[in-house]
């Protein structure tokens, strides 16, 4: 009975700031769900006659979602694969100062958010295909895996997973401080199942 599990990274300091990208550390209410996710997920973890299925977690290399992770109790692997999109020029800002820096770009990413790439950064197009091989590897894996993410590159899992057409997915909702159970059906397909923090 494997599990896959989704979760973005808990509030981080530039969460509350609104600013995009960067390596802030949790905030402190994304250092409550740390802990809760812990325990969210301990409960969860099925059993396997008297054996706990093993579990591993996969994170990014950034500090937000390491952070996060740092309290369950499994093997952890770090993939680049799993950073956040790369807002290039862009990185650090808040959306209203990209409006007025550069408001050309403010208005492509809205026109055609999918396709759109930051100056010297990434479109969710380029997110979509560097996570081919973390997709291809969590097709494969027989244990459990616990994904600690970000918004843009779980929406990107996500659809995948819910064969969501590619236009849809930028707009997905991924929201903070919810744990997405994935359950593999015999056929292929997937359950979902959204938990909130108690
Ligand atoms: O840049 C970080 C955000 O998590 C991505 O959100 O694609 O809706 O701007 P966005």
């Amino acid at each position: 009975a494997r599990r896959i599990w989704l979760t973005r990274h808990g509030q981080s300091e530039y969460n509350l700031k609104s600013r995009i990208g960067g390596n802030s550390p949790l905030a402190p209410a994304g250092e409550v769900y740390a802990r809760c996710l812990s325990d969210m997920l301990i409960d969860r973890v099925p059993q396997d006659g008297d054996q706990r299925v093993p579990v591993s977690v996969w994170t990014s290399t950034l500090c937000r979602t390491i952070q996060t992770a740092r309290y369950l109790p499994f093997f952890k692997l770090r993939w680049k694969a799993l950073d956040e999109i790369q807002a290039g020029t862009c990185d650090g800002l808040t959306y209203d100062e990209i409006a007025q820096l550069f408001p050309e770009e403010f208005a492509a990413r809205q026109k055609d958010k999918l396709r759109y790439r930051y100056p010297a950064g990434e479109s969710y197009l380029d997110v979509i295909q560097r996570l081919e091989p973390v997709i291809i590897e969590m097709e494969r894996e027989k244990e459990s895996i616990v994904v600690v993410g970000h918004q843009a590159v779980l929406r990107a899992v996500l659809g995948y997973f819910m064969a969501k057409p590619l236009e849809s997915i930028p707009t997905l909702d991924v929201p903070l401080h919810t744990l997405l159970e994935l359950r593999p059906r015999p056929d292929g397909t997937m359950d979902f199942e959204y938990i909130h923090m108690s």
